[in-house]
């Protein structure tokens, strides 16, 4: 059976950088962090969003980047995506909102609404993997660009209260500690079942954006023991996706 790595946190907290993730895995590159290191910004002046989207947060985000060894096969580093969602919505449920749901495959929702982002990325050369999150958590909708509001959601506004930060930074970090080395033993498989219930439209139709050319449109089966979405199409098929944008779309 292969081993895991213990990790021990060790948390930084800086007031400005440009992107947790840039700046922690720099540091690893140059031998200044490795494993169990977490970077909190409290602003972030170039945070980045998967496909090189920009992440805007107003004040009372919580961002950090946290460093992991990467997978056995590194090129399942988007699973880890899927595990950090899992401990962020069950750190989530522990404020006391609720319908939280992770948003295959990076996001976690409140009541359909994104309140979190997620952004795993490998340092190949170091065989780490850098896992950045963005958690709406004191910030408040209104302070979001208009055409965000519709989509998004803050705990704050959830639970109708502001979070202790250090509080919830703990919570998640014992969180995914515990999903992560369970994670590291057996694979996805390990927290699947937790997942699959956690998981946002199970059942529902869809469409999901693979690419401009590949879209997809059917009922949303799981996610399977690879972390790929499987999506069955009016003409039967199953197809496992890797990668992509979820719609919900309403039933015909
Ligand atoms: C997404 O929704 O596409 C993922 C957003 C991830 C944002 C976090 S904030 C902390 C870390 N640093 C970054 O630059 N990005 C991640």
């Amino acid at each position: 059976m292969p081993s895991s790595t213990a990790l021990s946190w060790n948390i930084t907290r800086v007031d400005t950088c440009d992107s947790t993730n840039t700046r922690l895995a720099n540091s690893l590159r140059a031998g200044q962090a490795g494993p169990g290191d977490v970077l909190v910004a409290t602003k972030q002046t170039a945070g980045r969003g998967r496909l090189g989207r920009f992440w805007v947060a107003p004040a009372g985000a919580l961002t950090f980047s946290l460093a992991v060894p990467e997978p056995k096969d590194a090129g399942r580093v988007y699973q880890l995506n899927l595990v950090a969602g899992l401990a962020l919505a069950s750190t989530v449920a522990t404020l006391g909102a609720k319908s939280v749901a992770v948003k295959w495959p990076n996001d976690v929702l409140i009541n359909g609404k994104k309140v979190a982002g997620i952004l795993s990325e490998t340092v190949p050369e170091k065989h780490a993997a850098i896992i950045g999150i963005g958690l709406n958590l004191n910030s408040r909708r209104d302070d979001f660009p208009a055409d965000l509001k519709p989509l998004l959601t803050t705990v704050r506004d959830e639970i109708s209260k502001s979070s202790d930060e250090e509080n919830v930074l703990k919570r998640f970090l014992d969180a995914f500690k515990r999903d992560f080395t369970a994670y590291q033993l057996a694979g996805l498989t390990a927290i699947l079942p937790e997942l699959r219930a956690k998981l946002a439209f199970r059942g529902a139709r869809v469409r999901v954006t693979e690419s401009p050319q590949e879209i997809y449109e059917g009922a949303l089966i799981d996610i399977d023991a690879e972390g790929l979405l499987n999506v069955k199409t009016d003409d039967g098929r199953i197809h496992p996706i890797i990668t992509g944008d979820v719609t919900p779309v309403e039933a015909r």
